[in-house]
């Protein structure tokens, strides 16, 4: 069945594979996104998905933001947390505006994307929350304190609201990408990332396509019984 769905940072990486493929599958989509103004037109231009620019860490702004989605698509029913920086750095080297930039962003646009929707998914008895964790938030990574914890922080709070909503028709569902070919693994170091993936045991990155699907399964009637999990989608880095 053909549904409204918005997702965050929709427009670049995996996001944009994600905002195609709910497309693809008949639902109505929004891309939220914050930066890039060039980017967002583009996608929009290219694939006749709308853009929705406001920061997920800010919550007014999501209130706001998916208020308007609504009054322009109609009610929200699936909403696909994707949007998310990193500030990597060891913890010596880590300011607390790179800890805070992240945790706010990364994990403080789940709760206020949930805060936006999901009373109205409750309401309806349907709804959807898909929200992009990462290998880094199960195993941690070096560098990483912030995003591991942001990222780890998102699988707990799927968990948990996955108990709240399962009474109402809504799911709440994770997934947790490996690296995959964005430029968000392409700022890693060259040496650093070769690294990296000699321990994949398929031996490549993944691509943003391979984690869209996944997502298009999670939000489609097949997964009615799919509530709390984490699937991970990461070559077989880390088997959790
Ligand atoms: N384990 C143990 N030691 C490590 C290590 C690791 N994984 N990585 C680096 N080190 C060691 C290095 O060998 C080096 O030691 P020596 O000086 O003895 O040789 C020391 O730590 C410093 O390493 P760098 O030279 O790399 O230090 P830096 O300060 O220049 O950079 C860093 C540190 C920014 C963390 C850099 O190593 C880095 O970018 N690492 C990658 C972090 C990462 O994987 N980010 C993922 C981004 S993509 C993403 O997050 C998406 C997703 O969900 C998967």
């Amino acid at each position: 069945m053909a549904r409204v769905a918005i997702v965050t940072g929709g427009t670049r990486g995996i996001g944009a594979a994600i905002s195609l493929a709910l497309k693809e599958r008949g639902h109505t989509v929004v891309a939220n996104y914050a930066g890039n103004e060039e980017k967002a037109k583009a996608f929009t231009d290219e694939t006749g998905i709308p853009a929705y620019k406001w920061d997920v860490g800010d919550h007014e702004a999501c209130l706001v933001g998916c208020q308007q989605v609504e009054a322009d698509v109609g009610p929200i029913d699936i909403v696909v947390n994707n949007a998310g920086i990193t500030r990597d750095g060891t913890l010596h080297r880590m300011t607390f505006d790179d800890w805070n930039e992240v945790m706010r962003i990364n994990l403080g646009g789940c709760f206020n994307m949930a805060k936006a929707t999901f009373g109205g998914m409750r309401d309806r008895g349907w709804g959807r929350i898909i929200n992009i964790g990462s290998i880094n938030g199960q195993a941690g990574q070096y560098g990483q304190v912030n995003y591991a914890a942001a990222k780890s922080g998102i699988h707990g709070f799927t968990k948990a609201l996955a108990q709240e909503g399962a009474k109402f028709g809504v799911l709440v569902n994770a997934i947790a990408p490996g690296y995959i070919d964005t430029d968000m693994v392409a700022a890693v170091p060259e040496p650093v990332l070769e690294k990296i993936v000699a321990k994949i045991p398929v031996g490549r990155l993944g691509n943003a396509y391979e984690i869209a699907r996944g997502v298009a399964f999670l939000a489609s009637d097949n997964a009615g019984f799919v509530t709390g999990s984490t699937l991970s989608i990461n070559g077989g880095q880390h088997m959790y």
